[in-house]
């Protein structure tokens, strides 16, 4: 009998902003289970502590590389310097992440927030020529994709974008498989700026979740892993977001 998942031994992962939160958390498991990785971001300072980070948990295989996911003549270089890749994940923020009320954001301010869209347009335009037939490519979108609250509508409209994109590229590239990840709210950099007051924010925010607490970005590298290894799954959603749908 076959077994349901493949293994990720040998196999060549690719996560653009990888070098912090849930991509690091990504290569770091990809690597875990035996694959070659590469994790890319833009700042030396993401670089240096992620460096740190795969090398206290013993992933001896991540090699990280200095990318904006904008520039696609980087990324082409960085793809054809790999050959094949098996797995090609982005979890690049990309974009501003602009939370107002639609009425007071200005139109700059709600295209900054597409630059996410466009950045993952950018890896999968540049990638796919790259990624094995039997391999996949994964971003990742948000709750507010399908949860909707005041002052997100920036945030719901990517969201929803990155989603109906991955959608029509799993139609439109396929055998090689397409998904995305949902998450809830989760306990990475992105919450940096409420510097001392972020413990009690990030407490009143996951309150009225099923799960009352903030997530782990290793929770959801665990749903993009998933994703990576069951060849039968493309064209889907994963939420990992503590209920925060059904609350
Ligand atoms: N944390 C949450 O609660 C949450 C909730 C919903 C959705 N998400 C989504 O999850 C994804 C990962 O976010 P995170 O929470 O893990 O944030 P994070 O810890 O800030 O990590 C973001 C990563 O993306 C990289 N990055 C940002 N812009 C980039 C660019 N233009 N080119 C290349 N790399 C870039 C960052 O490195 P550099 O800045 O050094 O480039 C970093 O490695 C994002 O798409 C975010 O919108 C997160």
């Amino acid at each position: 009998m076959q077994t349901a998942v493949s293994a990720l031994s040998g196999k060549n992962v690719v996560v653009i902003g990888g070098t912090s939160g849930i991509g690091l958390a990504t290569a770091i498991a990809a690597s875990q289970l035996g694959a070659k990785v590469w994790a890319a971001g833009r700042s030396a300072e993401h670089m240096d502590k992620a460096r740190a980070a795969a090398k206290a948990a013993e992933a001896n295989t991540v090699q990280f590389v200095q990318l904006d996911t904008h520039d696609e003549a980087g990324m082409k270089a960085l793809f054809s310097s790999i050959g094949t890749i098996d797995h090609l994940v982005s979890a690049a923020t990309g974009g501003t992440r602009t939370l107002k009320p639609f009425i007071e954001q200005t139109q700059e301010q709600f295209e900054a927030a597409f630059g996410k869209l466009w950045g993952y347009a950018k890896v999968a335009r540049t990638g796919a020529p790259f990624v094995a037939r039997d391999g996949s490519i994964t971003f990742v979108s948000g709750a507010p994709a399908r949860r909707f609250k005041p002052n997100m509508s920036a945030l719901s409209a990517v969201g929803g974008a990155v989603e109906n994109m991955v959608r029509s590229l799993a139609v439109e590239l396929s055998p090689v498989r397409v998904n995305v990840v949902a998450p809830g709210i989760i306990d990475t950099a992105l919450f940096d700026w409420m510097g001392a007051e972020k413990n009690d924010r990030v407490a009143a925010m996951t309150a009225g979740q099923l799960v009352r607490r903030i997530g782990r970005p290793e929770e959801v590298a665990s749903a993009l892993i998933y994703l990576m290894q069951n060849g039968y799954a493309t064209g889907t959603t994963v939420d990992v977001d503590g209920g925060q749908l059904l609350s």
